[in-house]
């Protein structure tokens, strides 16, 4: 979707909003799939209500990109506009034990920054690619541990009531990969109460998590990390790798041979690859375990 009414691209400079014609949503996910878009960099949090009103007013419906590690886009022309934060610098601001960090903040990064400074917690999630926002608005999690468990405060737009609103953390459910935030809330900043730990007591817990995650990963394989969520009591990777689907294809959407709740796009995967991988693979656990998977990835269709 195209936004070319000048009165609009005066208005979104206005509004301190980058405008990017025709950005290709393939280089902006891990996935390496989706078609173009016009991308909105949105550099004050404060221009989100006027800039909603604006693209109302003008029918540009739009979606919020966080990090794009956990999203599946379409092929083509996409029929919205996206829009993107832009990190600031600092993305990260350490009061004691509290974290006040950017939605934008690349995770990993965050993470470390903590780490240095004696702040633990989110081991787990090291080596986990995407933004905070992403991270906490699908409540990301590995090894033991969830972010949601570190929430004191998040500040966020809210589509329902067109405002910028702060939700204490108890405010939030916190479910596996899952949260009471509506789908059209944007994730803006958070804040985290994080432990006291020696770095050094921290970075033995990162090695430890990063070499799990290296020996059943395929980490250097483009994907949105699993595509399923696990079923209660049960692992979807697991049930996919028992009924052999290992290495299986559809073009060059392909189950990955290391971690079959891993789909990676082998070279030149369309979305339609992937989605008819994605439908194949649920029909036959279905079929076979008589478990309905439910996705993990977000998928926007084209
Ligand atoms: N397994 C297989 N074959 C496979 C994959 C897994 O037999 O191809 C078996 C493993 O041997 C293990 C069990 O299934 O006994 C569980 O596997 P794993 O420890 O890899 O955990 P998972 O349930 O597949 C979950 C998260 C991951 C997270 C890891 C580590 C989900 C959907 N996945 O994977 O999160 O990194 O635990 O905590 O909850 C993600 O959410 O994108 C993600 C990668």
């Amino acid at each position: 979707m195209r936004i070319r009414d000048p009165r609009s691209v005066t208005r979104l400079a206005e509004l301190d909003v980058e405008l990017q014609h025709g950005a290709a949503l393939a280089d902006l996910t891990s996935l390496g799939i989706g078609g173009s878009t016009d991308l909105l960099r949105i550099k004050k949090h404060e221009s989100l209500p006027d800039l909603l009103n604006l693209l109302e007013a003008n029918h540009v419906p739009h979606k919020f990109l966080g990090g794009g590690s956990n999203l599946l886009v379409g092929d083509g022309e996409l029929p919205c506009a996206v829009l993107q934060l832009v990190r600031p610098e600092p993305d990260v601001v350490l009061d004691g034990n509290f974290a006040h960090v950017d939605a934008a903040a690349d995770l990993g990064r965050m993470i470390t920054f903590c780490a240095k400074n004696d702040l633990g917690g989110m081991e787990g999630l090291i080596g986990v690619p995407g933004t905070v926002g992403g991270a906490l608005r699908m409540n990301a999690g590995a090894y033991g541990m969830q972010i949601g468990s570190y929430v004191r405060e998040v500040k966020l737009y809210r589509a329902a009531s067109r405002t910028i609103e702060v939700l204490r953390g108890d405010q939030i459910s916190f479910e596996y990969r899952h949260t009471s935030f509506a789908p059209d809330d944007m994730m803006l900043a958070v804040i985290l109460k994080l432990p006291s730990k020696p770095f050094k007591e921290i970075l033995q817990g990162i090695r430890i998590c990063n070499e799990k995650r290296r020996s059943s990963q395929p980490l250097g394989q483009k994907s949105a990390g699993c595509i399923f969520k696990n079923p209660p009591g049960a692992s979807a990777g697991r049930m996919i790798d028992e009924l052999g689907l290992k290495g299986l294809s559809v073009g060059d959407a392909q189950i990955s041979n290391r971690h079959a709740n891993f789909f990676v796009n082998a070279g030149h995967a369309t979305a339609k690859d992937m989605l008819m991988l994605v439908a194949d693979v649920r029909e036959r656990v279905q079929k076979s375990y008589g478990v309905s998977l439910e996705s993990e990835v977000v998928v926007w269709n084209a």
